[in-house]
């Protein structure tokens, strides 16, 4: 795509902008879930080291399942045993494993200067045990990345796990629930070996590492829940073992870089946290909103961003739980001194992933028969009602959410510095496809404006932008039925052709304008949409059927005008 090409959707849209102004203010009622102070749309530019990106996970885009020495992994359990929706398996998913230099060629189209992907440690080491022998063409593989990537002089940021554990690992081991307590839990060891021989490997061209993504995903659904891989179903206690040996596993590898490579490579090492913001129902849930936010993020950054133990919170409502329950130990478990002085410090960034905002009450302090996770936190979770929906049934929009949480973390943890390494919307695969992606637009436009008030109001120290995700791909046990991509992707087409999505359009030009500057041809596109993006959520609020609303149908009919122009251009 040329610079001309893409910078012409937002110039010809200027006269269309007038339409749309005439169009909201004629026509779309007055939202009542839009406040007009906290909403307003700040004008304005991030710092000039702004990092923005996109991201992808291994299991979500590279098929190539089985290929050369490749092992299974948890996720290629669960897939071939039918347990995703429609029998989707990741076997071929986007096919990225043969066709990264296309990806690289988007995000390069896209003015992209980061982009955040993650290294299968079965494609690496097949047993998951670098005894057992590594797999050349593994290395091979992230090698010939992570080169395309620098050079289009796109920086890249490497998850070492995002959920796709080494099957080996979970039958011999029992993955992250060996031996928990203990000081000499194998685990720990071997994931420190992954990261050793990853930072050996690649750390000369990798300056930003991310041990775990989203450990709580791992923990409560993989070990406590058991829908997700590797399906062990221990819901009052896996979950705090495997967390319990996730944050050690994390520790160990930040230490090993920090004492055998950080002098010759100068890199960064944190871990990526999943957070939805909880906001009280009433004033008298106050509380509860917390505790709902310490048992989620803080389980993990309390530990590694405070003092490496888990937030007070956390072990009072276990303590009491054990005593209601009989039991002579809590349930959750403690770390030594020793390994409370490892864990503690063990970040150089906070990496947050946040999609949504729960509405949250107090459910003190009812004992219940079969103790679990859930109901350890004493809080029922619900949403507002004029929320508005994505595709996927968890994800509702509310774009404030972000900087609340954000506000919350600089206070909770002496202001790290934040990388938001995931934020993005579903659409649903529907036919034809959704191409022009307005409410995506408007969640990337909402959410990063909130980001930006963080940022120049709030002093947060956020230092980069992810937008999840590149490409539609597998989306774990929803398989390819729910699309969060910038790029469409044809699953259907062997060749997996990858099409951009009016959001890409939209991103290229947030991108270049380093966000809102006062008095761009961006900017006073934005501002007319801005009432508009409000609004069309609430129309989705009151007619949500899966598919797009009437009045998001208009909004993209008058948006499709320039969009298609561009497309003709790119084309
Ligand atoms: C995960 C991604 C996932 C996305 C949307 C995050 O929890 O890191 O792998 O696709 O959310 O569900």
């Amino acid at each position: 795509m040329s610079a001309t090409a893409s910078d012409s959707i937002m110039e010809t849209g200027t006269f269309v902008n007038c339409f749309l102004l005439v169009i909201s203010l004629v026509i779309i009622p007055v939202n009542g879930g839009y406040d007009k102070e906290r909403d307003a749309l700040l004008k304005g530019t991030f710092p000039q080291d702004f990092i923005w990106s996109s991201a992808t996970a291994a299991y979500q885009i590279e098929g190539a399942w089985n290929v050369s020495d490749k092992g299974p992994s948890v996720w290629d359990t669960l897939a071939h045993q039918g347990r995703v929706y429609n029998q989707d398996t990741g076997d071929v998913a986007c096919d990225s494993y043969h066709k990264y230099p296309e990806d690289v060629a988007l995000m390069k189209q896209m003015g992209l200067k980061y982009y955040r992907f993650s290294i299968s440690w079965p494609r690496i080491f097949p047993t998951g045990e670098q005894q057992d022998g590594v797999n050349q063409d593994g290395v091979r593989y992230y090698n010939a990345l992570i080169n395309e990537l620098i050079a289009n002089d796109i920086q890249p940021m490497v998850t070492l796990f995002h959920w796709d554990l080494p099957q080996v690992l979970q039958d011999r081991y029992g993955g992250f629930l060996n031996n928990h307590t203990t000081n000499t839990t194998v685990i720990h060891d071997l994931f420190g070996d992954y990261a050793r021989f990853c930072y050996q490997n690649f750390g000369d061209r990798v300056k930003y590492w991310i041990t775990f993504n989203e450990p709580w995903i791992t923990s409560w659904l993989g070990y406590g829940v058991g829908n997700f891989a590797p399906q062990h179903n221990e819901p009052a206690e896996g979950q705090y073992k495997a967390a319990h040996n996730i944050i050690l596993s994390h520790a160990k590898a930040y230490h090993i870089y920090d004492d055998e490579f950080r002098a010759a490579q100068n890199g960064q090492v944190g871990i990526t946290l999943n957070c939805d913001w909880g906001t009280p129902k009433t004033p008298a849930d106050a509380d509860a909103a917390i505790r709902y936010i310490q048992f989620s993020m803080g389980w993990f950054a309390h530990p590694i961003f405070k003092n490496g133990d888990y937030p007070e919170v956390m072990k009072t409502t276990m303590a009491r739980k054990a005593q209601e329950e009989g039991r002579t130990t809590s349930r959750l478990p403690e770390f030594t001194p020793e390994q409370k002085l490892s864990i503690s410090g063990t970040g150089d960034f906070f990496g947050l992933n946040h999609y949504t905002t729960v509405e949250v009450t107090d459910a003190c302090c009812t004992p219940i028969e079969n103790p679990n996770y859930d109901t350890d936190k004493d809080v029922g979770t619900g949403h507002a009602p004029d929320w508005p929906r994505a595709a996927s049934s968890w994800l509702y929009v509310v774009p404030w959410g972000i900087r609340n949480l954000l506000g919350f973390i600089k206070e909770e943890y002496g202001d790290p510095e934040i990388y938001v390494t995931e934020n993005g919307r579903s659409d649903h695969d529907q036919d034809p496809a959704i191409m022009m992606d307005m409410e995506r637009i408007c969640y990337y436009m909402m959410y990063t404006n909130e980001v930006m008030k963080a940022s120049n109001m709030d002093n947060v120290k956020v230092k980069a932008y992810t937008a999840w995700s590149l490409l539609d791909n597998f989306e774990w046990l929803s398989g390819y039925s729910e699309r969060f991509g910038l790029h469409y992707v044809d699953f259907n087409d062997p060749t997996r052709t990858r099409y951009p999505k009016a959001s890409s359009v939209f991103f290229k030009q947030l991108v270049r304008n380093n966000g809102y500057p006062e008095g761009s041809e961006f900017t006073k596109y934005v501002e007319n949409m801005w009432y508009f993006c409000h609004n069309t959520t609430e129309a989705e609020v009151n007619g949500y059927t899966g598919g797009a609303s009437q009045i998001s149908s208009l909004f993209s009919l008058f948006l499709a005008i320039p969009m298609m122009i561009a497309y003709s251009l790119i084309a």
